[in-house]
């Protein structure tokens, strides 16, 4: 949801603000088992908004998605702090809706940008970074499929992978540093 938020963010501000963008694993583009579906989100949507706060939507088991080293898995699965329940209402139809503003706009990007997705990512496919990808008018952009990594790049594969993350990204920022930065 990071990648979403950020991504509405810039859509918001002024675009000479941003001299780069990393997204890691963004959701733009609901993966057909996590999409709501119309009709239920119709029937909630029927009380006014009372619904909007109820967890009733359909589970995705999102963690074990996410995390693919199993030592990090059971680390993160274990907080207390983790919410466990079902997806909210409202959270469902807000993902969805601001899932497809961010489409309809990517060609308003204009600002370079690296965006790296895992191949076997579960909760938000690379579809999302693909069509970012695609459409974007930035000129100077990069996409990053990492084969076989899960949703969290960073903090649930092995340190190896990470590392590797990490790295293309560190790079991507030296880069650009080099070509756009003052002298
Ligand atoms: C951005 O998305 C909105 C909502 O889908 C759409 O009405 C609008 O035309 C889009 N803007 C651009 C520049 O494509």
């Amino acid at each position: 949801m990071g990648g979403a938020a950020t991504m509405l963010v810039y859509f918001q501000s002024n675009p000479d603000l941003w001299t780069g963008l990393i997204f890691s694993a963004p959701l733009f583009v609901m993966p057909e088992p996590m999409k709501p579906s119309r009709v239920r989100l119709f029937m909630y949507g029927l009380l006014f908004g009372i619904a909007d706060t109820w967890a009733s939507m359909p589970e995705n088991k999102m963690v074990g998605k996410s995390i693919k080293d199993p030592e990090k898995l059971k680390i993160i699965a274990s907080n207390p702090r983790r919410y466990t329940g079902k997806p909210r209402v409202g959270t469902m139809r807000e993902l969805a809706r601001v899932c497809q503003y961010i489409q309809d706009n990517f060609s308003r990007v204009t600002a370079p940008f690296l965006t790296a997705h895992g191949s076997a990512d579960g909760v938000t496919c690379p579809t999302s970074s693909q069509l970012l990808y695609e459409k974007a008018s930035s000129e100077d952009k990069t996409l990053k499929l990492y084969e076989g990594m899960y949703h969290s790049l960073i903090q649930g594969e092995t340190d190896e992978n990470a590392n590797r993350v990490l790295g293309d990204m560190r790079e991507w920022i030296d880069s650009r540093v080099k070509k756009y930065g003052k002298k």
